[in-house]
């Protein structure tokens, strides 16, 4: 059984995955309204990944037997000032994950709970991942903010298919 204290903050991560996909899918449907469908996709495609990650840790609870609650989220941020300001929110929102995927690495170690220590390992790599990402795209957008189509260029050029199997990636609940 893993550890109380780290289920108990995993319930709540759980949250914290689905809020963040409620996030990025309102950012995409922003993007989508502003006739801007790289932008609108990849973030679509973000939110799936967000959707993943609360499903790995369902699964993960579901697999050492303890309980599982999933959480309410509170609605996310659904109008933006101007092209920046959603990548800008989610650049953010990776940052603050991030601590949150330490912090629950930290409450494992602490409670000696290495198997749920390790499980947090592809997390903590995932989230060195996304962040540099929102980074790289916050610096595009912001040089070419005048220039929506050069944007639309950038994302269609670097982040065509994105995401291959990733076959070191935790199981999701529901997937095949
Ligand atoms: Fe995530
Ligand atoms: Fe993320």
């Amino acid at each position: 059984m893993p550890a109380d204290t780290f289920v108990t903050k995993l319930n709540e991560q759980i949250g914290n995955e689905f809020a963040a996909h409620q996030q990025y899918v309102a950012i995409a449907v922003h993007y989508d309204a502003e006739t801007l469908p790289q932008l609108a996709r990849f973030f679509y495609r973000q939110a799936l990944e967000e959707r993943d990650h609360a499903l790995m840790m369902v699964q993960y609870l579901i697999d050492a037997d303890a309980d599982v609650v999933i959480p309410g989220v509170p609605a996310p941020q659904h109008s933006f000032g101007d092209i920046v300001a959603p990548v800008a929110l989610a650049l953010e929102q990776e940052k603050r994950v991030t601590g949150q995927i330490n912090g629950l690495a930290a409450a494992a170690r602490e409670a000696s709970d290495y198997t749920s220590e390790q499980f947090m390992q592809w997390f903590i790599k995932e989230q060195v991942e996304e962040v540099a990402t929102m980074s790289d795209l916050l610096r595009v957008v912001e040089r070419s903010k005048d220039d929506p189509m050069e944007i639309e260029n950038f994302m269609a050029r670097e982040h065509q298919g994105d995401q291959g199997e990733d076959p070191t990636a935790p199981h999701t609940a529901g997937a095949a």
